[in-house]
């Protein structure tokens, strides 16, 4: 396929321009062009503008087009590839049953202390081949695709030992070269508690810091650490312990921070500097304020809420209080069996009171920055990569407005087109 593209008379270009997360008001500022165009070269964005511009600077520059590729977008958005910067898409089995229970009223927490939740996907992500994780991810990752996301960020945490940690990450390296998307690895050895280690939770923090981390750090398998800061999980002090190792070993800080309880999970992302606190749906207000003079990024994760039938995230106050806000789906087994980012967009409209604008700003270039990676992707800017969806509709409003229901009629990662809905989907296969 051709990684030199040219897509034009885009009813809205929607550049999401920048380089950095989008604080507070900033959130608004999509950098629309009308009748917009964009040129990909070798798989990078080489100019953004006008159509009849960006024609005409091609043909002053003399450049030979006969290699390129021409999608006309008449009446169609086109915008940044989505990036989802909070899923754990690896794992064994499926907890269909719980969710059964959870229906009936037991929860989420509940199923967890009893053996069951996260520590019933560790038991069948042990026994998993590693073969099954590829296949079953890489049929994800597509799914994924279809809804426009070309990054995506995986978590560890479904071994809670060496062998199987390690294996996550190796799955995650395998889907990150077998598959168009690129996926941005965190280790999450700190996501549950085992049996054997309740009230010995120091003690399994020693664990993953002598024996997994180094190995992690030293292979370079995760750019992030993250950790279930939760009570009855691991407190605030144990999490600093982790994150605050974390760091000189390169491996950038996350948080799954005030999501069942307030434990001051984000005050702790700003003390240490992490990317990004995500969840925080029972959040402080200073916790708040803390991340917006900080730069955390604060990705939340609607559809989480909607699953265990939790308040929603104050979006509208942390954006108001000046926060980069990121929209993310954490797609996985128990909490949040969802990789759906037009729900995401429909929730975040309807429940946190995000505008379009907003919403958009949260799934593109404040994802990346989440991930940090804003210098590379998440906007339609000159110099980062050719990752780029194009709607059915002409207008990006229509991504939280058709409820649930993907709007993305292509997407295209680094110049090539790998999703095609007029196609019948992935051409790539
Ligand atoms: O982000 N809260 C902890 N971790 C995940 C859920 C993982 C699971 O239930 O398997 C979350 O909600
Ligand atoms: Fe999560």
């Amino acid at each position: 396929m051709n990684a030199n593209l040219i897509i034009k008379n885009a009813s809205e270009l929607v550049t999401c321009s920048g380089f950095a997360a989008k604080k507070g008001k900033e959130m608004s500022e999509l950098g629309i062009i009308a009748d917009g165009a964009v040129v990909i070269e070798r798989g990078k964005i080489l100019r953004v503008g006008g159509t009849a511009e960006v024609m005409a600077g091609l043909k002053d520059s003399g450049k030979d087009l006969s290699g390129f590729d021409t999608i006309n977008a008449s009446g169609k958005a086109v915008l940044p590839g989505f990036v989802d910067s909070h899923t754990h898409l690896v794992f064994g089995g499926y907890r269909a049953d719980e969710y059964a229970w959870r229906l009936k009223g037991d929860s989420y927490m509940d199923i967890l202390q009893r053996g069951g939740g996260i520590l019933s996907t560790v038991r069948a992500t042990r026994s998993a081949a590693r073969q099954d994780l590829v296949q079953s991810g890489l049929k994800r990752l597509d799914s994924m695709l279809a809804f426009g996301v070309t990054t995506v960020e995986a978590k560890s945490g479904y071994g809670l030992d060496r062998e199987t940690e390690i294996k996550q990450l190796e799955v995650m390296a395998d889907l990150n070269r077998l598959h168009p998307l690129d996926l941005v690895s965190t280790f999450m050895g700190a996501h549950a508690v085992l049996p054997e280690f309740k009230g010995r939770e120091d003690a399994y923090i020693d664990f993953v810091l002598a024996e997994v981390m180094p190995e992690v750090a030293s292979r370079k398998l995760a750019e992030f650490c993250d950790v279930f800061c939760e009570k009855n999980v691991f407190s605030v002090a144990q999490s600093r312990r982790l994150l605050n190792r974390a760091a000189p070993s390169g491996l950038k800080a996350k948080l799954h921070a005030d999501e069942i309880v307030q434990l001051g999970g984000a005050e702790l992302a700003v003390e240490i500097g992490a990317v990004s606190a995500d969840h925080l749906l029972h959040v402080s207000d200073d916790g708040i304020r803390a991340m917006a003079g900080a730069g955390v990024v604060a990705t939340l994760l609607p559809a989480t809420a909607f699953s265990l039938r939790e308040p929603y995230a104050r979006g509208r106050f942390m954006i108001d209080a000046g926060c980069a806000v990121a929209l993310a789906t954490d797609f996985n087994p128990g909490s949040c069996f969802c990789e759906s980012i037009p729900l995401i967009a429909a929730l975040a409209a309807l429940y946190m009171d995000l505008t379009p604008e907003e919403i958009v700003t949260a799934l593109t270039i404040n994802g990346a920055a989440a991930l940090g990676r804003a210098q590379v992707v998440g906007s339609i800017d000159p110099g980062k990569q050719g990752d780029v969806v194009m709607l059915e509709h002409p207008s990006y409003r229509f991504i939280p407005y058709h409820i649930g229901v993907s709007t993305v009629e292509k997407v295209i990662k680094n110049g090539n087109l790998v999703f095609d809905k007029e196609r019948g989907g992935h051409p790539r296969c």
